[in-house]
This record gives C-alpha cells, structure tokens and sequence, in this order.
C-alpha cells in the first residue's frame, strides 16, 4: 500500500498528492510517469511525475478530478490515507541537454509535469524562461516554485484576471523573436500544444511535447498511445511521453482523443449517481 502523506487542494478540480514510494522517488527523472490504481478491481491511470524528493522518499502528483477515478481520488482518498498501487518510473526521461537558453510553457494542469524539467534545465546552468498559462487567477498554482528555478517568469489567463491577458502562445512569440532561445518544452491540452509547435515552426526552434493525455494502460499494450512521429509509429508510454513536437502527427492525435470520451462520459455518470 502507499500512503498519501500530504493533500493540497489547488482548485475545486484540481489537488495535489505527496505519496510515500521510496524507490520510485529514488529513480524518478523528469519525464517520467507512474501508474496509480485505488484498490483492487479499480482503473489504472497514467500520472506524470510532478515532483520528487529522493530525502523524504516522496513522490508528487497533481490530478485533475475530470474522470471517475481521479473524482474518487478526490472526494475518497484523505490525507494519510493509503491506496493500493503505484508503479514507476515508467517512460523515457526528458533528455536535459546543454543549452544556453530554455523556454517551459505550461497550461493548466501541463505546469506540475514541467516543473522538474524546469528545475533540471536551470540546475544543468540554462537559462530558464517560463510561461504559465491559466484560463483565470483562481486556478493558478506553483507560481512561488516556478520563481525559484525560472529567470524569468510570465503568467497568462485567458481572462486577463492575473498576469498577462491572452493566451501563452502570445507571449511565447515574443519570447522567441527578443530572445531566440535554443529549446522549447510545451505541456498543457492537445490543442495548446499543438499550437506552441506551429508558433516555434516558422522560427526553427526545437520544441518538445508531452503526450501524457494520450496513455490509458500505460503497458505499451493497449494501442491508445500510438502516435506518428516523423513518419513512423510510436507509442507514447513506451517511446515518450516526450516527442519532437515538430515531427508530431498532431491531426491524428486530435481524432484519437475524442475515441474514449463515450466511455468517459458514461464512467462520470456512474460516479455521479
Ligand atoms: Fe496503452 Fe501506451 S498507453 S499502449
């Protein structure tokens, strides 16, 4: 069993999990993903390592409560209380590479994935600048985290309520055209990072993806990762989660996201009633 040992509410969807798993936090790199399961007979589900601290044998994610399992992690599953699985690291690492100058964009819940490689870029001695981007202030998260290992910082909402109004990808223009960095690591909904990939295109500026969204059994079993990079298949839990965004079949990835929401929809209704 693993026990929860902090809880963070975040937003009324949105929360954060501390789990105890000392041997995942001790080979956990950014990039990598874990499979949690509730109880036995449960759904598994694929969460991208948020943090971890290899001291205190921790590891965190940060969930979105939007389907039946991650409401029941929500409304069930309290501080120090325990849960059957967790089994990690799985993926590949994000490979931390010797630039000069990195670029993170995150949207929404995309921001607690980017924050290790954050953290490993600038400790690798990058220069660090990172665009978060909320759809209103209320949502906004890790902001104090962020400053500690960004140079510089931009926080966008949709609604203009905090930061910079408008969408990250505004910003993340004029970041590239001032400052010509080397490198861009985009993670945040299909369509957001689909178009950080075609505003860095034009400049020639690498840009990786995270194709988390897309896993369902995590196992290279299932097929629900497979996406085309450059022309030939991959899967994401095997050959990702992280991509060359400029090789991604981003078309495809978008019909294949709308294949589940039948199921999802009627999982959520279960749950609800
Ligand atoms: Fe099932 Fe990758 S998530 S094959």
């Amino acid at each position: 069993m693993y026990r929860i040992v902090r809880r963070e509410q975040f937003s009324d969807a949105t929360f954060l999990w501390d789990v105890e798993a000392p041997d995942i936090a001790a080979s956990a790199e950014p990039g990598h993903f874990v499979m949690l399961r509730l109880y036995d007979g449960a759904e598994r589900i694929p969460l991208t390592v948020a943090d971890f601290d290899r001291d205190k044998g921790l590891v965190t994610v940060v969930v979105q409560a939007l389907g039946k399992t991650t409401r029941e992690m929500r409304d069930k599953f309290k501080e120090g209380e325990a849960f059957e699985d967790f089994v990690g690291p799985l993926g590949l690492p994000q490979h931390i590479d010797k630039v000069d100058h990195v670029v993170f964009v995150g949207g929404g819940l995309g921001v607690a994935p980017i924050f290790p490689q954050l953290r490993a870029f600038k400790q690798s001695g990058a220069r660090t600048t990172a665009i978060m981007g909320f759809r209103t202030k209320d949502l906004v998260f890790w902001e104090d985290k962020f400053r500690e290992f960004a140079d510089e910082l931009i926080i966008c909402t949709d609604d203009g309520s905090y930061g910079e109004p408008g969408l990250v990808t505004a910003a993340l223009e004029r970041v590239i055209t001032q400052q010509k960095p080397d490198k861009v690591v985009a993670i945040g909904p299909m369509p957001m990072m689909h178009a950080c990939v075609e505003t860095t295109r034009p400049h020639g500026v690498k840009t990786m993806v995270s194709l988390n969204t897309i896993m369902v059994d995590g196992t290279g079993m299932c097929g629900s990762c497979r996406v085309t990079v450059g022309g030939e298949v991959k899967f994401a839990c095997v050959d990702g989660p992280d991509f060359d965004g400029h090789k991604v079949d981003f078309h495809e990835l978008h019909a294949r996201q709308k294949r589940f929401k039948t199921e999802e929809d009627k999982a959520n209704e279960h749950f609800a009633h």
